[in-house]
């Protein structure tokens, strides 16, 4: 037997895409269900990026969901740029009046499953095999199994929130998409420790040896980065050889500052640069990392993930009220011009950062020159923090 079922907005994906659009729906009174293959354990405890935009923490604000973040998110009016031993800082609230908040997206996950458990609607937990039909009528259907029983879905629109390796990109026609991308040839490295930050902001540095960054989730809770080659495995990476290896590429000041202790979490990701287009077709409509991946260097995969959703609420919210179709009708081409700019930064801080070719190189010789340009010129540096704290939308 399949049960049967109807929603307003049908939602894929149960990441930060997904359940803020939902919640956003919900309070301009707008239902939606929310299919998520994972359980709610999983989810929770998956450890992604923490810098936020002054948009985004604005958005989970309007959302209703930022006690916890205005509590415990960690203002930040600047970031270090190191090179080698030398250190200089962008000053984001001089520059561009703005800050960034460092929150964690486990957190803020954590904060909308608990928003829209309390009442706004279902999330349905281990949603498998969902499949996307009908997009071109104006009754789109999502099937999926769950509790060893199929279930339909009927809905006015479907919102394909589902990540990069989702169904909802797939499930649009394949002659109407074009993709972009560029895959890096190297990974980084993670480390997240329950030791003190060696700084009090961020310090992206460039090094001979390779790329790294000095983070945080909190003033107790430390998270690290370094440039690694993609065959590297963890196994060879113990603690002790994670640590020493930031303290070289990140500098004498602050390997004097670190805390080193027993991570609680390793991982190696892979960098890529992508991009989808149109991000809609019919009544299917993509938002966050379904659509596009940046590299994790300018901190802009979440963030651009709740801009496509302004603009995607925005334009449902229009339509449930006043029947207007044309924020709906310019969705991809409104969104895709945000993203393609976060992509430019995101690109461009990975060149100017990572190491790519031989020290005695002239590329090698061009990101110190553009360093040492960023370091001296006002301009350069507004440049890097008005896009750092986040274009407008
Ligand atoms: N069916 C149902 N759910 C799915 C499917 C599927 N076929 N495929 C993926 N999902 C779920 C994933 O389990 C995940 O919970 O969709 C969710 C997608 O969430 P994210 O990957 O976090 O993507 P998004 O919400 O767009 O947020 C973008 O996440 O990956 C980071 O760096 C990225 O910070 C950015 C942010
Ligand atoms: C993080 O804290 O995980 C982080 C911060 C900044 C980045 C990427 C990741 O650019």
């Amino acid at each position: 037997m399949v049960s049967q079922m109807r929603t307003q907005v049908g939602i894929i994906g149960a990441g930060p895409a997904g359940l803020l659009l939902a919640r956003l729906l919900k309070i301009q009174g707008i239902d939606s269900v929310i299919l998520e293959q994972r359980d709610r354990a999983y989810v929770e405890s998956r450890i992604r990026a923490g810098v936020l935009e002054q948009g985004t923490a604005t958005q989970l604000r309007d959302a209703g969901v930022a006690e916890r973040l205005d509590r415990e998110g960690l203002v930040h009016e600047g970031v270090e740029i190191a090179a080698g031993e030398r250190h200089f800082r962008i000053d984001f609230q001089e520059l561009t009046g703005k800050t960034v908040v460092v929150y964690g997206q486990t957190e803020v996950c954590k904060d909308l499953i608990a928003a829209r458990l309390a009442g706004d609607g279902p999330i349905v937990w281990n949603a498998a095999d969902v499949a996307v039909h009908d997009i071109d009528g104006n009754r789109p259907r999502l099937t999926y199994r769950c509790d060893g029983q199929d279930h339909d879905l009927v809905c006015d629109f479907v919102a394909g929130c589902d990540g990069f390796h989702g169904v909802s990109r797939q499930s649009m026609p394949a002659d109407l998409l074009r993709t972009f991308e560029r895959v890096y040839p190297f990974g980084w490295l993670g480390i997240l420790a329950d030791v003190p930050p060696c700084s009090h902001e961020l310090i992206y540095a460039r090094h001979e040896r390779g790329f790294a960054l000095a983070s945080m989730r909190s003033p107790t809770r430390s998270r690290y980065y370094i440039q690694c080659s993609l065959d590297e495995r963890l196994e060879a990476w113990p603690d002790a050889r994670i640590w020493e290896e930031l303290q070289r590429r990140l500098g004498r000041a602050a390997a004097a500052r670190m805390v080193t202790g027993p991570s609680i979490e390793k991982s190696i990701a892979p960098l890529r640069s992508f991009v989808s287009t149109p991000m809609q077709s019919g009544r299917l409509f993509l938002a966050g990392d379904a659509s596009h991946i940046v590299p994790p260097t300018g901190a802009k995969g979440l963030n651009l993930a709740m801009s496509d959703v302004h603009y995607l609420q925005r334009a449902l919210v229009a339509w449930y009220k006043t029947g207007a179709a044309d924020l709906l009708e310019r969705y991809s081409e409104t969104a895709l011009a945000r993203v393609w700019k976060a992509e430019r930064f995101s690109w461009w801080m990975t060149g100017l950062l990572h190491r790519l070719h031989d020290e005695a190189s002239f590329e090698a010789q061009m990101q110190i020159a553009e360093l040492d340009y960023i370091a001296s010129s006002r301009a350069a540096q507004t440049a890097l923090a008005e896009n750092y704290v986040g274009l407008p939308y």
